[in-house]
């Protein structure tokens, strides 16, 4: 995969206006569109449609977190809607995910389109030690990470949403070919905001991640192509 294949934009905005321009300037500087619960709870799956129509792909991001059946009949529809990458929780278990996981092959083989890349979120990043033990869980955040990577794989799905500081563990305990989507990124020298555990594109790429997550930098930059290409180059070590 080249940098711009590897780079998901966050759409995280909530008018369709704001899409149709980050789209427009865009889809032909990233791999794929993040829809997360702000636009999707906007906008429903005509977002979907609305971001396939004009060649985009679509990462949609609902984490989605319920007993086996209610995800499974929930992955058949967004498989239906065409999106390209869904996530569920790892925490929802292993009988969640691998229904989820049959669910959205056997949809896709119904209507003859490719199925989903199916992954699931381990720990929040937004959770330390300190909070993974205020739930309840007796191991530590990189543990709980390392276990849940395992269970997801186990399960059959095809990768994890993770810290990019925590990608090259999975790399290194699951599959080779298991993915890893990591936000946190940021360019070199550019805004924090309110992320804390970060690295720079070349670091998450050469650490161990498939595709980097970038919202910000690039859709409140003056110029988002500009902002996009110099990410996809710092990715390619250029
Ligand atoms: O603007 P920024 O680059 O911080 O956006 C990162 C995106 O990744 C946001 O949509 C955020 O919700 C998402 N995300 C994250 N950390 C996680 C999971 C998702 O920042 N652990």
């Amino acid at each position: 995969m080249n940098g711009k294949e590897r780079l998901i934009v966050a759409l995280d905005v909530d008018t369709i206006e704001e899409v149709e321009y980050l789209v427009n300037e865009l889809k032909d500087e990233v791999g794929m569109f993040k829809v997360g619960l702000q636009l999707y709870t906007s906008l429903g799956n005509d977002i979907i449609k609305y971001i396939k129509e004009r060649g985009g792909k679509v990462f949609l991001d609902l984490k989605l977190h319920d007993i086996p059946n209610t995800v499974s009949e929930t992955v058949r529809v967004l498989t239906k809607a065409g999106v390209d990458m869904l996530n569920v929780h790892s925490q929802g278990g292993y009988e969640m995910m691998k229904l989820a996981k049959e669910t959205s092959i056997k949809s896709a083989l119904e209507l003859n389109i490719k199925p989903p890349k199916l992954i699931a979120v381990t720990i929040l990043t937004s959770l330390g030690d300190s909070e993974v033990a205020e739930i309840g869980y007796i191991k530590s955040a990189k543990h709980m990470v390392e276990h849940l990577g395992l269970l997801t794989q186990k399960a059959g799905l095809d990768g994890v949403v993770c810290s990019p500081l925590e990608a090259g563990l999975i790399k290194k305990v699951c599959n080779e070919n298991f993915i890893t989507v990591t936000p946190g990124v940021r360019p070199a020298g550019g805004e924090v905001g309110d992320q804390k555990r970060i690295t720079t594109p070349l670091k998450a790429i050469t650490g161990g991640s498939t595709y980097i997550v970038v919202g910000r930098p690039i859709t409140k930059a003056n110029n988002v192509k500009i902002a996009a290409k110099k990410i996809v180059a710092e990715m390619e070590g250029i």
